[in-house]
């Protein structure tokens, strides 16, 4: 019985049992009363009367008669009867009632008092038509009993004030009955709806709080985060629609603001005058534009196409992606010296080779610096101008925007803003040789939240905070307390959308397999291997072409067999160190040609120029092995985006240990890219492995990457978010009450 039915019944019963008690204490006691009151009534009355009965008792019956009637005037005496003192009646009122003749009367009443002679005696008697109080008073001259006089009062007239008393109590008591349920219940729900909407504005961070509300304020908070963090982390697929509900059930549905230095499309004027889209080789901008699309909102970014500035509006806006526009591109211009300093100079000369073990000696100019710095202000201030609200969400990506985060802080003290990392941290040792180490820490720490995509650059972080930095390092919470401004450190390793879009639109893996072989004059029977990357030190392409040397010169069963496409997007071509890249990639490849290849055999196929994603996957699914051999990646999407093109279950990875990916996509083989003997092995492996082992770790991979994808990435960062908006509210309006000692 539900427990509400339970409380209700027990009340109603202990009220009946009060009621019932109480009515028959409260008619027991005034019907003693009564019967006490017309008794001394009857006697009053008769005391008198019985003095001028014995006076005129001789003075004959219509004397006597007359005086009856005098005596039965009053309206509750029923009647008077006077008998002789042989129990014969002798006058009475008319129609007294014959049960109390004289006979009757006068023999009880000597039973009762004494024998001899009837003395004064008062009774209640019942008769079927109600109680009747019987009063008898013998009528004395000189000493000498002449009779004695009967009187009959009704006392009908009690049972109706008792039954009238009775009603009154029930009724009283059924008020009592709702009262006592229905106040406490209304008090209760009144006092509950006072607490839960109190509670839930806490909660939400608003308004002004109560004392009494600060100690189940911290249990609650505990409560729902652990709540939160179950459903957050109960399985089942993320998708586009789930990140989209996560971020209005968490974040109430807040446009989010991207800051990136790469745009997601790119608008470029051809050769023959028209504009076409462009998408960058950017593992970024794989990562993030599926996400744009779920959320919507502004991505703000450099506008580095030569069509850029014809399609944007007056504002510098252009609606993205093309033909399903649902978010839009800001525009960032910038001139050939802050692109030289910020871009080229401190990006990607200081700070990339300074993240990446790369052997690249990092370039730090004191001019390219000042540029970065004023870059910087430049992207944050316009941040500033997209946002729509005190407190919005940024997204601030990778290494060229180190010090946005503390200068958009600086304006909109109630921001949350998410760095992400996507390169490598370098260790605290390293970090030191960077003369504005202090300021890009600092920099950093404007943000709420840093993330990184493994925890080992998460621990090279926190330990150069510790080097270089007066800060608190709360290492329970990998937490930094800097100033009073908290920012926690967290890994969260970068992901695909799944299903690729890309991958849903290619033709089948036969397909792409045929129209490869066909563009490129492959042999049936022939294998392929591929290598997707922007042409950078980093990626290990020149290891990965020398790899492929020893493999042909250790396996010359593949010579004539095997050929391998190394798509490379050039990058960064303004450096010197880039531009050497390229000319020894070329060299590499001409001189393993020259090596080893035969007429209508080309063991390298070196594609230097920009591939668009569908070009990209059409190699993917034709290829037999794809080789990432980074010498050092923060993740490399190139190995995920392989996993996820192969539908077909076919087709092997190898993958340099180097990256972030070895530590998830474990059942690729996985190789040290600087061990040429031990790569050129693993690609022989790869090239002899049996069509059911492929299939085995492509089905481990995949289903993988299809629970760990960029919704579930980027849902991870934006719940993580909430929570802290929702703690610095309540902190922040904790902080701003007078002290009182608690603190949740
Ligand atoms: O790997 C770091 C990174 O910024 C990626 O996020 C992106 O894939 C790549 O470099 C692009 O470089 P850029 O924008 O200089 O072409």
């Amino acid at each position: 019985m539900p427990r509400m039915a339970q409380f209700v019944l027990a009340l109603l019963v202990g009220l009946a049992l009060l009621t019932w008690a109480a009515a028959s204490v409260v008619e027991n006691t005034a019907r003693g009363w009564f019967e006490r009151d017309v008794s001394s009534r009857a006697r009053l009355v008769l005391v008198g009367a019985t003095h001028s009965l014995a006076n005129n008792w001789y003075a004959g019956p219509p004397v006597l008669q007359k005086q009856l009637n005098d005596l039965a005037r009053d309206e509750r005496v029923m009647g008077v009867l006077i008998c002789n003192a042989d129990l014969t009646a002798h006058v009475s009122t008319p129609e007294f009632l014959e049960e109390f003749g004289c006979p009757v009367v006068g023999s009880r009443a000597r039973v009762e008092t004494n024998p001899a002679a009837v003395q004064e005696w008062h009774t209640v008697a019942t008769l079927p038509t109600g109680r009747v109080h019987v009063s008898v008073m013998p009528i004395e001259s000189q000493e000498q009993q002449m009779g004695f006089v009967v009187l009959l009062h009704d006392l009908s007239f009690i049972e109706r004030r008792e039954a009238q008393a009775r009603k009154f109590l029930l009724i009283a008591f059924g008020v009592l009955a709702i009262m006592a349920f229905g106040v406490p219940m209304f008090v209760a729900k009144w006092a509950r709806y006072g607490w839960s909407n109190e509670l839930r504005r806490l909660m939400r961070g608003g308004g002004k709080q109560s004392l009494e509300f600060q100690p189940i304020l911290s249990d609650m908070r505990e409560l729902v985060g652990r709540m939160a963090n179950d459903r957050e982390d109960a399985p089942g697929q993320w998708t586009a629609e789930r990140l989209k509900q996560t971020l209005n059930r968490h974040l109430h549905g807040e446009k989010i603001v991207i800051l990136a230095n790469r745009e997601p499309y790119i608008h470029q004027r051809t050769a023959d005058g028209s504009i076409e889209v462009q998408h960058p080789a950017s593992g970024l901008v794989t990562a993030l534009e599926p996400v744009m699309r779920a959320c919507s909102g502004v991505w703000v970014a450099h506008g580095s196409g030569s069509a850029d500035r014809e399609t944007v509006d007056e504002n510098d806006h252009v609606r993205v992606p093309p033909g399903e526009e649902s978010y839009h591109i800001r525009r960032v211009w910038l001139s050939e010296e802050e692109q030289q300093g910020y871009y080229y100079g401190i990006s990607n000369e200081g700070l990339w080779p300074l993240c990446h073990v790369a052997h690249a000696r990092p370039m730090f100019r004191a001019e390219d610096w000042r540029q970065y710095r004023a870059v910087n202000q430049k992207f944050a201030d316009v941040v500033c101008e997209e946002v729509d609200s005190k407190d919005p969400i940024i997204l601030v990506q990778d290494y060229h925007f180190a010090l946005a985060p503390a200068m958009i802080r600086k304006r909109l003290p109630t921001a949350t803003v998410i760095v992400f990392w996507h390169i490598p941290w370098p260790n605290a040792g390293r970090m030191g040789i960077c003369p504005w180490r202090q300021e890009l820490l600092e920099g950093l720490l404007g943000s709420s939240i840093v993330g990184f995509h493994t925890q080992l650059d998460c621990n090279n972080f926190l330990d150069s905070i510790d080097r270089y930095m007066e800060t608190r390092i709360d290492r329970e919470h990998n937490a930094i307390v800097m100033r009073g401004h908290r920012t926690l450190i967290r890994p969260y390793p970068i992901a695909l959308e799944w299903p690729v879009r890309w991958v849903e639109a290619a033709p089948s893996p036969e397909e792409c397999r045929a129209q490869v072989w066909r563009e490129f004059g492959l042999k049936p029977g022939a294998f392929l291997g591929v290598g997707v990357d922007r042409l950078d030190y980093t990626k290990g392409i020149e290891e990965r072409l020398l790899a492929v040397e020893m493999l042909l010169e250790r396996h010359p069963e593949f010579r004539g067999k095997f050929s391998f496409a190394q798509l490379a997007a050039p990058s960064r071509t303004k450096i010197e160190r880039y531009q050497d890249l390229n000319e020894l990639v070329e060299k590499v490849a001409a001189r393993i040609n020259e090596r080893f290849g035969t007429p209508g055999y080309q063991p390298i196929i070196l594609l230097r120029s920009h591939h668009e994603p569908a070009a990209v996957y059409r190699f993917f699914r034709a290829a037999d092995v794809c080789y990432v051999s980074s010498l050092h990646d923060g993740m490399n999407l190139v190995a995920k985006e392989f996993v996820a093109a192969r539908t077909d279950l076919k087709g092997v990875l190898v993958l340099s240990e180097f990256t972030g990916a070895a530590r998830e996509l474990t059942e690729a083989l996985i190789v040290n890219p600087y061990d040429l003997e031990g790569s050129s092995e693993a690609l022989a492996v790869a090239l002899t492995m049996p069509l059911d082992e492929q299939a085995d770790r492509m089905r481990s991979m995949r289903s993988l990457l299809a629970q760990f994808n960029v919704y579930r990435w980027a849902g991870k960062m934006l719940v993580d978010a909430a929570r802290l908006r929702n703690q610095e509210r309540v902190s922040g309006r904790l902080a701003a009450r007078p002290a009182t000692g608690t603190t949740l």
